[in-house]
C-alpha cells in the first residue's frame, strides 16, 4: 500500500527574506513585535476595531482558514468567534510563526496549524477565509495567486474577507506619512491605492461571488467581502 503523501513544505519566498526578515523571520524581533500593544500602534489604533470588522463575517460552528499568521491576539479571538464547535485553520509559510500561533493557540484545542503558502492551491475547501493585512505584504503576481487560491478555498455561500490597507483619501492628514512609510518599509503596500482587490481575481472566479467593501479610518483600510454564490445561481 502507498504512503500517505507528505504536504511539501514550502520555501520562503524571496520577497519575504528580502523585506520582511526583521519582521518576520528573526524570531527575537518577532517576539518583541508579536504583541496586540504594537499591531494597535501600527494600525493607528485601529486593530480592535478592524479585527471586528472581519470577525462579524463569520458564525460559531464554522469551519475558517486563516491563510497566514497575525501578531497579537488575532487567532485566538477568531477561534472564540468559531466557538468550540468551530475550526480555525492557521497557515503561514515561515515555521517560526507557525510556532509562535501554536503556543498563542493551546487552549483552543479544535484549532490546527499547517506551513503553507497562501498562494498554493488548496487541497480542500472551507466555510469562509479570513485574510488579515496579507495582501499589502506581498508582491502584485502573489496577490493574484493568493485571492484566487483563497476564493477557490471558499465553499458555496461561504465568504472570503479581505481586511488590508487601502488608499487613504486625498484630505487624510496621515496620507503623506503612510505613503513614506509604504515607500520605505512596505513597497508591495501602495498598490492597494490603486487597485481593488476584486481586480486581483480571475473574472470567471470573480464572477461567481458577489462582492463587498467597506472602507476604515478616512479609507486608509478596506474590508472586502466575496461571498460565493450558491452552486448553480
Ligand atoms: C498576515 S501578515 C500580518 C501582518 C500584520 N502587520 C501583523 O500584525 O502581523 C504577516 C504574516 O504573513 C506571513 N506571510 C507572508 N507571505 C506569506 C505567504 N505567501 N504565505 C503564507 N504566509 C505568508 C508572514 O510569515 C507573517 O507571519
Amino acid at each position: 500500500m502507498a504512503a500517505p503523501a507528505t504536504p511539501a513544505i514550502p520555501t520562503i519566498p524571496e520577497y519575504l527574506s528580502k523585506v520582511y526578515t526583521w519582521a518576520y523571520l528573526t524570531p527575537a524581533y518577532s517576539r518583541f513585535l508579536d504583541t496586540s500593544l504594537v499591531v494597535s500602534s501600527i494600525l493607528w489604533g485601529n486593530a480592535n476595531r478592524l479585527m471586528r470588522a472581519g470577525f462579524s463575517e463569520f458564525k460559531p460552528g464554522q469551519e475558517v482558514l486563516q491563510p497566514a499568521c497575525v501578531y497579537g491576539c488575532f487567532s485566538s479571538k477568531l477561534a472564540e468567534v468559531l466557538g468550540p464547535e468551530g475550526k480555525l485553520h492557521v497557515t503561514d509559510v515561515a515555521p517560526n510563526q507557525i510556532d509562535a500561533c501554536r503556543t498563542k493557540l493551546a487552549g483552543f484545542p479544535t484549532a490546527t496549524m499547517n506551513l503553507a503558502d497562501a498562494a498554493d492551491p488548496r487541497d480542500r475547501s472551507y466555510d469562509g477565509v479570513c485574510c488579515f493585512f496579507l495582501l499589502h505584504e506581498v508582491p502584485e503576481d502573489y496577490k493574484h495567486r493568493i485571492v484566487k487560491s483563497l476564493l477557490d478555498a471558499t465553499r458555496p455561500g461561504g465568504k472570503t474577507v479581505f481586511v488590508d490597507y487601502h488608499g487613504p483619501n486625498r484630505w487624510h492628514p496621515l496620507r503623506p506619512l503612510m505613503i513614506q512609510v509604504w515607500r520605505l518599509l512596505e513597497p508591495y503596500a501602495l498598490a492597494l491605492s490603486d487597485h481593488d482587490i476584486i481586480t486581483y481575481a480571475p473574472p470567471d472566479l470573480a464572477q461567481d461571488f458577489v462582492w463587498r467593501k467597506e472602507t476604515y479610518f478616512g479609507g486608509l483600510y478596506q474590508k472586502v467581502v466575496a461571498t460565493r454564490k450558491p452552486q448553480g445561481a
